[in-house]
């Protein structure tokens, strides 16, 4: 059977202030979709969510992975069922390897028994990709790396965990330009050698010159007001978004 991952009405609050009033979307494996919306419109808490931050109240609607509910299985095994999130803040975790965290993502997600030898060359090969220098490896995760290497990094954990569905938020902000095409390469990669679904939420059009979206959603308010394609970010790209709440009214 296809992957398909829904979300169906979902209206949810964080400390008592409603935040997401009625979200549906569905991504099945292999798509592309996008979600651009204005700043504080719900779109990191609409990924977290799907992904199980306990901080979030779920009040109604559902979160199905496959037509079954995800929304009371916490995050570690959504994690295990091929979800997947890139934090537009990764955090720094001292007193842990980089390589080694991989190594501990991978024995998770993966139940091929490679050798160590060959998943050195492996992760070497990724991060070559990414331009990642293998000297990062052995540093701990995410301390002291600069805006740019830890978005690399969230990529480089997204291809060894090779998801079902990955989210990624705001990968693109603080990429330098070439980075950024590095970077989009990898989540193309990802999309094409694994059929990953992926939900890019971004500000910009320039993502999404690399990496076309299939589907573009608009949230705003906590509610997808508008569905398109690739022709709508770039509507967006020039006109913002306030004629979008214009024509609702
Ligand atoms: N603990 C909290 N208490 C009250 N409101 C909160 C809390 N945490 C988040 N919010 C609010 O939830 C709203 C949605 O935030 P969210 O991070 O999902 O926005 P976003 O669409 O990702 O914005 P951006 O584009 O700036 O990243 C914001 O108005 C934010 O202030
Ligand atoms: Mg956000």
């Amino acid at each position: 059977m296809e992957d398909v991952l829904e979300i169906n009405d979902l209206v949810a609050e964080i400390e008592g202030k409603r935040i997401l009033h009625g979200v549906n979307l569905k991504i099945k494996k292999g798509e592309i979709h996008a979600i651009m919306g204005p700043n504080g419109s719900g779109k990191s808490t609409l990924a977290r969510i799907i992904m199980g931050d306990p901080r979030y109240r779920i009040i109604s609607g559902e979160i199905l992975l496959n037509g079954k509910s995800i929304k009371e299985i916490p995050t570690e095994e959504r994690s295990k069922l091929g979800l997947f999130m890139s934090f537009q803040q990764p955090i720094e975790i001292s007193g842990l390897k980089l390589f080694n965290y991989l190594r501990t993502i991978y024995s998770i997600h993966n139940d091929s028994n490679i050798t160590f030898q060959e998943f050195i060359k492996y992760v070497q090969e990724k991060a070559n990709l990414l331009k990642i220098d293998s000297s990062m490896l052995s540093r701990n995760l995410n301390e002291g790396f600069s805006g740019g290497e830890k978005k690399k990094v969230e990529i480089l954990q997204m291809m060894i965990i090779r998801p079902k569905f990955g989210i990624v938020d705001e990968i693109d902000s603080g990429l330098d330009v070439d980075s950024l095409e590095l970077v989009a390469r990898s989540i193309n990669e990802i999309n094409m050698n694994d059929k990953s679904g992926l939900l890019l939420i971004t500000h910009y059009m320039r993502i999404l010159k690399y990496v076309q979206p299939n589907f573009v959603h608009v949230l705003m308010d906590g509610k997808i007001v508008k569905d398109g394609d690739y022709s709508l970010a770039l509507e967006i790209e020039e006109k913002g978004y306030e004629w979008i709440r214009e024509k609702m009214n």
